[in-house]
């Protein structure tokens, strides 16, 4: 196991499954990624690793909440520790540039300390009765927040240390317990992390990895009566299957984006192409914040376009992301490769325009740039999860708001313009869950709330959101004698 002691720790536990198909090796071996799938843990195993979990989340709540930030802090150090191993095993496992794989790691091991401190603000409070009518002080509540026992975890290939972060600390930090189910790709880099934070001192019994596909032990895992809870991030489809089989528990999803963004003709336009071309290319476009459409009035996008497609040559280096030199990797599969072939040629059969890209080579898309495409068309008006942008005009902003609450997405829209008045304005006119004015769509800062609507979503996460919606008031209701 590369990852070394940075300080002294507990025996070192194993994950369920204790046997990934791949040896993990001191030094990122170059081999094909599909022979890293690991193995399925069979039902039974399932039902082990609930029942264990009830157990242990029992005496986990127990332990104070500020040894259960030690651990967390110390998992944190740990992960900043092993930077450069994780930074290259993500890089080889999901194709991440450098830049980016390297953000993922860093940003996952702050996101690890704010949990950890943001989790002894979480209080509880107590309240009269005597504030509604009919009632006095003799009756008071006394409300603690307690963990709500069991959670399914369920994280993305696109993060899957960050995403998975975003669900396990908090879950743990708050005295649940955790049945995680990594992404089939990335999975490796996810019994990483385990590892890190079972050495850290998460007890056995807390954090319950089980990995094996969605389609094969994702319904078992959901409607399990043993959770009490599931956060999933993954692909609107998904999300709308597993909240049709869960029954009444409470669900955080983080499902597709499609995000849209309006260019007025006020911004600057400099800016504003940078921000397009980052939004919609970062990480090969396969982020759920990422721009895959973009509005404005004709002269606006006429002198757009071209600023979009020089900005993008002069940004991004497609190829091999484990040479630095390369900035945008392939996209997860060749499957994946082919729908979004498969949608750019519709759109062009359909009479949409390449401006630039278009083309595949394997698991290479080139970042494409679309005009002339109808929001009927599929490249659009599903959420198509690869380096892909769409270009409309329109003739008012009426007609752009209309374009985009008619969609059945609704993570994030960008507007940009130098009137931030009249940006707040349009803002309030748009149904998504957030609006980020003069900037691309993003999630962080990882304390912002974070929430989609429509198909985009269920319930809000960030950090103090997060803590909260994995913990619930539990009042007790004192009735004292007159
Ligand atoms: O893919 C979904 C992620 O939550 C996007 O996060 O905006 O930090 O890339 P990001």
């Amino acid at each position: 196991m590369p990852i070394g002691p940075v300080r002294p720790v507990r025996p070192v536990r194993p994950v369920i499954p204790v046997k990934p198909t791949a040896p993990v090796a001191p030094t990122v071996p170059i081999v094909p990624v599909k022979s890293m799938v690991p193995i399925t843990v069979s039902f039974s195993e399932i039902d082990d690793a609930i029942r264990e979990a009830h157990l242990a989340q029992k005496e986990w709540m127990r332990v104070p909440m500020i040894k259960r930030t030690k651990v967390l802090h110390l998992a944190a150090d740990w992960m900043r520790e092993h930077e450069h191993y994780l930074t290259t095993l993500l890089i080889k496992e999901i194709g991440k540039s450098q830049e980016e794989a390297k953000d993922e790691i860093l940003r996952s091991a702050d996101m690890i300390d704010y949990f950890a401190n943001e989790a002894l603000n979480l209080k509880g409070e107590e309240l009269s009765g005597e504030a509604f009518p009919g009632y006095d002080q003799t009756k008071m509540a006394i409300i603690e927040r307690v963990p709500v026992g069991v959670i399914v975890a369920i994280a993305p290939f696109n993060y899957p240390v960050n995403l998975s972060v975003a669900k396990l600390a908090p879950a743990i930090v708050t005295g649940n317990a955790v049945l995680f189910k990594p992404p089939t790709w990335g999975s490796i880099s996810s019994l990483h992390l385990t590892e890190i934070f079972h050495r850290a001192g998460v007890p056995d019994g807390i954090l319950n990895t089980v990995t094996g596909s969605g389609s094969t032990i994702g319904d078992y895992i959901v409607t399990h009566k043993g959770v009490d809870m599931v956060t999933f991030t993954g692909s609107s489809a998904v999300g709308q299957l597993i909240a049709t089989k869960t029954g009444m528990i409470p669900l955080l999803f983080e499902c597709g984006g499609n995000n849209p963004a309006i260019v007025l003709p006020d911004c600057d336009m400099e800016a504003t192409s940078m921000e397009i071309v980052k939004g919609a290319f970062s990480y090969s476009g396969q982020r759920c914040t990422a721009i895959k459409y973009v509005l404005g009035f004709e002269q606006t996008i006429d002198k757009l376009i071209p600023m979009v497609v020089k900005k993008t040559k002069e940004h991004f280096k497609i190829g091999d992301p484990r040479i630095p030199e390369n900035n945008m990797g392939p996209v997860i599969s060749e499957e994946a490769a082919e729908e979004i072939e498969k949608r750019i040629i519709m759109a062009k059969v359909n009479g949409a325009k390449i401006v630039m890209g278009g083309k595949r080579a394997g698991l290479y898309i080139e970042p494409t740039i679309l005009d002339n495409v109808r929001p009927s068309m599929e490249v659009v008006r599903i959420e198509t999860f690869g380096p892909v942008v769409s270009f409309f005009r329109f003739k008012s902003v009426e007609e752009m708001v209309i374009m985009i609450n008619q969609s059945t997405y609704g993570l994030q829209a960008s507007i940009f313009t130098n009137d931030e008045g009249a940006g707040i304005a349009l803002s309030k006119k748009i149904e998504v869950g957030s609006v980020q004015i003069n900037s691309k769509p993003q999630r962080g800062p990882d304390h912002f709330p974070f929430l989609g609507i429509k198909g985009s979503g269920v319930g809000v996460q960030g950090i103090r959101y997060t803590l909260e919606a994995m913990t619930r008031p539990k009042p007790i209701v004192l009735n004292k004698p007159h």
